[in-house]
């Protein structure tokens, strides 16, 4: 009988990939991580200790996991949806770059992005 084992690895660009490099820029401190294909900017954040509060857990109604994208990868990102774009319209210090860390899912094409974290979040429940 033969076992296979699942493996979470999946080939790109010629090289296998068993998790993505991803690197937060904190204070001009950088915070280098490895995160779970599908996992998101937040919990990857959250488990490497960067100070995105996200407040409501993931649900897309606060705006403190907002973070600036570097612009190699912005457009790799999936295409931001309304909801996202509308809690963006209010956050302190918007830039076409910005984006929701709990919004954006790891992916093979997002291998080596750098994300910045604002100095101030907006916490838009309040
Ligand atoms: S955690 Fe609240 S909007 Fe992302």
């Amino acid at each position: 009988m033969m076992i296979i084992k699942k493996t979470s690895r999946i080939k790109f660009n010629n090289k296998f990939l068993s998790s993505i490099s991803v690197k937060f820029i904190e204070d001009n401190k950088e915070i280098n991580c490895k995160g779970k294909l599908s996992e998101t900017l937040l919990k990857l954040a959250k488990d490497n200790n960067v100070s995105l509060e996200g407040t409501c857990g993931g649900s897309q109604s606060c705006s403190t996991c907002h973070v600036y994208v570097d612009k190699k990868y912005i457009n790799k990102l999936e295409p931001i949806q309304e909801d996202e774009e509308d809690l963006l319209d209010m956050v302190d210090d918007y830039k076409v770059n910005s984006r929701l860390a709990c919004a954006i899912k790891l992916n093979e094409h997002l291998d080596g992005i750098v994300l910045d974290v604002p100095t101030n979040s907006t916490n838009l429940l309040h």
